[in-house]
């Protein structure tokens, strides 16, 4: 029976985008469709007392881009006859002009959806082949989607297409699914089909059929996932976001496996072999990316510049189009994406690559839309992130970054010697890490006296700046409380006027070699009554003395601080939201990967 099976992989997909879900299932008398506005268990509660025996269905959650969350505008669509049901992930861009042409001709619409459009444009072009009708519906549409097409005429098939939208599809025992994220469907199945742009499926119980929009048959590889179900799972954790938080050792580990050769000093990138001759006459790069990513670009220049003598941008993806950018000889951009589906951040790449740069990608999940589009790249192999709060993506965004600085200075002037010293400083860090984690209780400690808060201050300097954005942004996402982050020095520039006791900074402060400076901002807090939380070096006595609270993380070279100081700043958000209630996998308005502009 499909709806069970729907259900589940619903749930799995939830962290995506979850503000209603929909599921339809052909059943011997027709399509039948249950929505509900909500989480998927609202919809699960609707479901308990169906009888559902079909075998094929398709579900949808739905993050509201065009209409509100409500009912009328959860998927599935159907067309006016209701026998043809379509979810879709992606914007149908001209869905105005496609609903008024559609609407002249008489068909209904029921929703404000840009989605519904292609339920009534496939019906249309429907003359008893769904696929046809599929393929000669989507040259029409302008936009991205993922879509998934069931009839009650065709029973025994799902037709599914992407552009510009994730889709794979999954190929069990005697079963087959679709999926835009595969932790739906790995509870059956690791052997998995990436769809390419422009591809056509048609999907039956025991095989599939590949075709392009002009209906020439393709042949797509398979591929079996290096995760389980297990990576999908909570695994005793209360939130995958803390499950996420505990796995950051691991995700150091993953990334530097069999790219840090300790003895020789070097990073080996196998990514980027092949164009390792080009990367070696760059002069300029360019990193794109947004949220959690960017923070992790930014940090990138400080690193990059710190050991190599090449110059580094870093730009919000979303404004990095509207940039006049001079792409001069020897600039490469580099795109930083955990989904590697985020919309602004694949548009950025795609005009570089127009504007013919070299374009990286360091990217999680694998053969996502930004892996394929760029030239080369290097996988983080963090598996699975769940929450919608990056975590363990960030540290190993990180981890990468340091081993492309190594790859990069050991062509310049880095000497074996300080490789060997960065690699074993880089190796000594999941250690390090576990024992921040290992004062996970003392941080919830701490994070009890700051739920009446509802504004932070954080602030940090080189390294630590990035960091600061990043704890920032966490506190925002998942406690829905103010939070704003200053370089430490920028705070006399202005934020200075905010501070008094209802303001809590959080100041990240390790003893490296603008700790003095810190101390001072720390000083013009403290003295003008602001609540302190320091983040410092172990047994930093005076730092202790000045703030209300501290947290230690343990000592290391200055460059590697950022992967132990963002540890208790993620610990902190994550405990002050548990306090205050908040949904903290699923966070209102968000949803994991943005596939929208
Ligand atoms: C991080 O906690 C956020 N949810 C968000 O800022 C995220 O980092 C951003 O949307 C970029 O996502 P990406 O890494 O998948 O491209």
């Amino acid at each position: 029976m499909a709806a069970p099976i729907l259900l589940e992989g619903l749930k799995r997909l939830e962290y995506r985008g979850y503000d209603s879900a929909g599921l339809a299932v052909i059943e011997k008398s027709g399509v039948v469709c249950q929505r509900s506005v909500g989480k998927i268990g609202a919809l699960e509660s609707e479901l308990a007392g169906a009888d559902w025996q079909g075998t094929s269905g398709l579900a949808h959650t739905r993050w509201a881009t065009h209409g509100s969350p409500t009912l009328e505008n959860a998927h599935p669509h159907c067309d006016c006859k209701k026998t043809i049901f379509v979810v879709h992930n992606g914007i149908v861009e001209n869905h105005q002009s496609l609903r008024e042409q559609l609407m002249s001709r008489g068909h209904r619409f029921r929703s404000e959806t840009d989605s519904e459009t292609l339920a009534h444009l496939i019906e249309e072009h429907y003359q008893g082949d769904l696929e046809k009708a599929v393929a000669q519906s989507l040259p029409l549409v302008e936009g991205a989607y993922g879509i998934g097409v069931l009839s009650s005429d065709h029973p025994d098939q799902i037709v599914v297409a992407r552009r510009g939208s994730p889709l794979i599809l999954g190929a069990g025992d005697g079963e087959f699914f679709a999926a835009s994220d595969a932790s739906a469907l790995i509870s059956h199945t690791r052997k998995v089909i990436d769809l390419q742009e422009d591809d056509i499926a048609v999907i039956y119980s025991d095989h599939h059929e590949i075709n392009n929009l002009k209906s020439q048959s393709i042949l797509r590889p398979s591929r079996t996932l290096a995760w389980d179900v297990k990576a999908a799972e909570k695994q005793g954790h209360d939130h995958f976001m803390l499950k996420e938080i505990y796995e950051q050792p691991e995700a150091v580990c993953n990334a530097m496996r069999g790219r840090a050769v300790g003895s020789e000093g070097i990073a080996k990138l196998g990514g980027l072999s092949g164009i390792e001759d080009e990367i070696l006459k760059m002069k300029r790069l360019c990193i794109v990316s947004c949220g959690t990513s960017y923070y992790a670009g930014l940090l990138g220049r400080y690193i990059i510049e710190a050991c190599t003598d090449i110059g580094v941008e870093v730009d919000l993806a979303s404004e990095f189009r509207y940039r006049k950018l001079n792409f001069t000889e020897g600039t490469v951009v580099l795109a930083i994406s955990q989904s590697g589906e985020t919309a602004d951040t694949f548009a950025a790449i795609q005009e570089a690559r127009r504007r013919g740069s070299l374009a990286l990608g360091l990217v999680n999940v694998v053969e996502s839309s930004i892996a394929r589009e760029t030239d080369a790249g290097i996988y983080n192999h963090a598996g699975p992130e769940i929450a919608v709060a990056s975590t363990k993506s960030f540290i190993s965004q990180l981890t990468i970054l340091y081993l492309f600085t190594l790859f990069l200075a050991r062509r310049q002037n880095m000497s074996m010697a300080e490789g060997q010293s960065f690699i074993r400083e880089l190796e000594s860090i999941p250690e390090k890490i576990e024992r921040i984690l290992e004062r996970a209780s003392e941080i919830e400690q701490i994070a009890s006296h700051y739920t009446g808060y509802k504004n932070f201050l954080f602030l940090g300097r080189k390294f630590n700046y990035p960091v600061a954005l990043e704890g920032a942004l966490k506190l925002k996402e998942i406690s829905y409380l103010h939070a704003e982050a200053y370089a430490a020095g920028e705070m006399k520039h202005g934020p200075i006027a905010l501070i008094d006791s209802n303001l809590p900074s959080v100041c990240v402060a390790p003893q490296d070699s603008t700790y003095e400076k810190t101390l001072s901002n720390i000083e013009e807090i403290r003295s003008r009554g602001g609540p302190l939380i320091g983040v410092g070096t172990e047994g930093d006595e005076t730092l202790r003395k000045l703030c209300n609270h501290m947290i230690e993380v343990p000592a290391t070279q200055e460059i590697f601080a950022p992967l132990l100081t963002v540890v208790p700043l993620q610990l902190l958000s994550y405990y002050i939201a548990k306090e205050l209630g908040c949904e903290i996998d699923q966070p209102r308005n968000l949803a994991k990967s943005v596939t929208v502009e």
